[in-house]
């Protein structure tokens, strides 16, 4: 699989990256459902075999419950996987909810968890996954950077940041990447962070590229009305009312431009979010081996100058 160098840094990543929150269960307010963990080591060990070099996890999926996975996964194998993670959503005491936090103390104790959980010594890419609370971001990252020193975080990045906050952060610690929503559903990004990324040699990592399991092939009306009683997305404005008829819509527009090329929908979308030089790799998410086998070879996909006016068009 094809490898862009993330920024500034000296990590070369595989266009794609395995992203690791479904994979941390079910039990918690942005759960995806009943999940098995088998299953879900297998996805890992998988996705290693395929080629994937990196994956992304965060404190917050299930709780600590994917950082712990991971760990078990890449037992053995961790010289050959780049491991990412973040900081800052903490549970909150109910056992259910995550709130931001960025205070000092808490960012270093989550900071000790995740090493342990992961059972490494030092993480590849540390990041700080949401900024909030806004006026805690410089108290959050100067403890990054203090553990950048100290050889337990080899690179410090951030999610979910705009230009301002991202300024904020690089006046205390250089930043080496963002990771922010990027699908043909969710473009924003397109607006000026892409443009701000590369002029300063931060590398992009865009995650949810099939809009979290809307843009693939599975994507009908029934398929919605099926999702499990604790998965996140049954409540979620872009799988009810009006823009599920929209997304309805797209998908049926992308079958046929997929069908077209053998591939599926999931493989386009991915390929669709790697056609801009600015992103380093897709954050591709998968519960299941199969999925991942689907979805991996959407890494080497270029898509032809013709194939992305058809899907502007569409969009
Ligand atoms: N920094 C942040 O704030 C943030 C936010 C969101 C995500 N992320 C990261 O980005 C990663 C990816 O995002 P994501 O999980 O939201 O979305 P995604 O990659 O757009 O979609 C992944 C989901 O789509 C379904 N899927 C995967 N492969 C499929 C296939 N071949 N055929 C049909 N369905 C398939 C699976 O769920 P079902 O089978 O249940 O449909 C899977 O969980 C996350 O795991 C996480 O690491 C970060």
């Amino acid at each position: 699989m094809k490898q862009r160098k993330l920024g500034f840094s000296e990590l070369s990543l595989t266009t794609i990256g395995l992203g690791t929150w479904a994979i941390g269960g079910g039990d918690w307010r942005w759960g995806w459902g009943p999940q098995d963990e088998q299953d879900s080591i297998a996805t890992i060990q998988r996705s290693l075999d395929l080629g994937i070099n990196w994956i992304d996890t965060a404190a917050a999926y299930g709780l600590g419950r994917s950082e712990e996975i991971v760990g078990r996964a890449i037992k053995g194998q961790r010289d050959q996987v780049i491991v990412a993670t973040k900081c800052g959503l903490v549970a909150q005491p109910d056992g259910w909810g995550v709130t931001g936090r960025l205070k000092a103390a808490s960012v270093r104790k989550e900071l000790e968890d995740s090493l342990r959980r992961l059972q490494v010594e030092q993480i590849d890419l540390y990041q700080v996954h949401w900024p909030d609370p806004d006026s805690d971001i410089e108290e959050g990252w100067s403890v990054i950077a203090e553990a950048v020193q100290q050889g337990k975080v080899r690179y410090a990045g951030v999610s979910n940041f705009n230009i301002r906050q991202i300024q904020r952060a690089q006046a205390i610690h250089p930043v080496a990447s963002l990771q922010p929503p990027y699908s043909m559903i969710n473009r924003e990004v397109e607006k000026d962070l892409l443009a701000y990324c590369a002029a300063n040699q931060i590398g992009v990592v865009a995650y949810s590229p099939m809009q979290s399991g809307i843009l693939t092939d599975k994507f009908t009306r029934q398929w919605v009305s099926s999702l499990a009683e604790k998965d996140w997305r049954r409540n979620d404005p872009d799988f009810t009312g009006k823009k599920l008829e929209a997304n309805l819509r797209l998908v049926d527009g992308l079958r046929q431009i997929a069908a077209r090329h053998g591939r599926s929908v999931g493989q386009l979308a991915i390929a669709w979010v790697l056609r801009r030089p600015e992103v380093t790799s897709a954050i591709v998410g998968a519960r299941n081996p199969r999925q991942i086998e689907e979805t991996a070879s959407a890494g080497d996909w270029e898509l032809s100058g013709e194939e992305t006016a058809e899907i502007e068009k569409l969009l």
